[in-house]
């Protein structure tokens, strides 16, 4: 089976949607270097909604970056429904991003001199999409998100639990293999941490692959796996079916 993306680019649906191997990220900072990713494997199939934790400097942020080809790893290998995220070039990355991930963040990075409906239509009017055609797609996706009739609204009218659905719903615009969430619940209170922790189930759901990072742990009960990470490492997870947790971490069924 095979998907058609705005860029007719034919998609391998039988890659996992993340190849994660011996992968490792060091900063120079001015007193010693900062070894954020000491060797990270992770493999995760489709469909699965996975969480991380761990405190905070322990990587998660820059393990999300890597995969969302925002930053080069030293080492190792990112692939990504099997396009390899890791030894091309920055655009080699952009690309494989516009077709396969969808981000969000703590701050819900909106835009907001634009609509509600804008908002949700771009980043498919970038991949190619037709302007019609990206926002059939986002009026679906407000829909979805019970906001339908917010389309024509600023997004500063928003409530903190609308908009970051909002940034989801962007995110997903253009269908990506991997929802990355980097906790999206942390500016929220607790009403609307639950408004997006509901919509991230619905879209698990719908057969969404999604990876959430949090500190908390109500938040990642969500997941089907939570695994945890200390000092640059992933260091146990929660699916007990999996047995203990050797070098490599398999997430799903392959
Ligand atoms: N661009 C950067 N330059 C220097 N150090 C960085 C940079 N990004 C992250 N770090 C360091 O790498 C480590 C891991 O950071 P990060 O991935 O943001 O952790 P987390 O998201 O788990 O809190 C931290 O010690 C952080 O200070
Ligand atoms: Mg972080």
């Amino acid at each position: 089976m095979t998907k058609t993306d705005a860029t007719t680019h034919p998609e391998d649906t039988s890659a996992p949607a993340l190849e994660v191997h011996g992968v490792r990220k060091t900063f120079e900072a001015e007193i010693a270097p900062v070894r954020a990713l000491r060797g990270v494997d992770l493999t995760i199939s489709r469909g699965t909604f996975v969480a991380l934790m761990g405190p905070s400097g322990c990587g998660k942020s820059t393990l999300l970056n890597l995969i969302a080809g925002l930053e080069e790893a030293d080492e190792g290998t990112i692939q990504v429904a099997g396009e390899s995220m890791t030894g091309g070039t920055e655009d080699d990355h952009a690309l494989i991003r516009r077709r396969h991930i969808g981000i969000v963040f703590q701050f819900f990075n909106l835009l907001e001199g634009m609509t509600v409906l804008e908002n949700v239509a771009l980043p498919a009017i970038i991949a190619g999409r037709s302007r019609k055609a990206a926002e059939t797609r986002a009026r679906d996706l407000l829909d979805l998100l019970g906001i339908a009739d917010k389309a024509s609204v600023m997004p500063g009218v928003l409530s903190g639990g609308q908009r970051q659905r909002l940034a989801i719903s962007r995110a997903l615009a253009n269908e990506p293999t991997l929802l990355l969430a980097d906790e999206p619940t942390g500016a929220l209170d607790s009403a609307g941490g639950s408004e997006v922790i509901e919509l991230l189930n619905r879209l698990h759901a719908a057969g969404q692959t999604i990876i959430l990072v949090t500190h908390d742990a109500d938040v990642a009960a969500a997941a089907d796996t939570v695994l945890a990470m200390r000092d640059g490492r992933i260091v146990a997870d929660s699916d007990a079916a999996m047995g203990p947790v050797g070098p490599a971490t398999t997430i799903g069924s392959l």
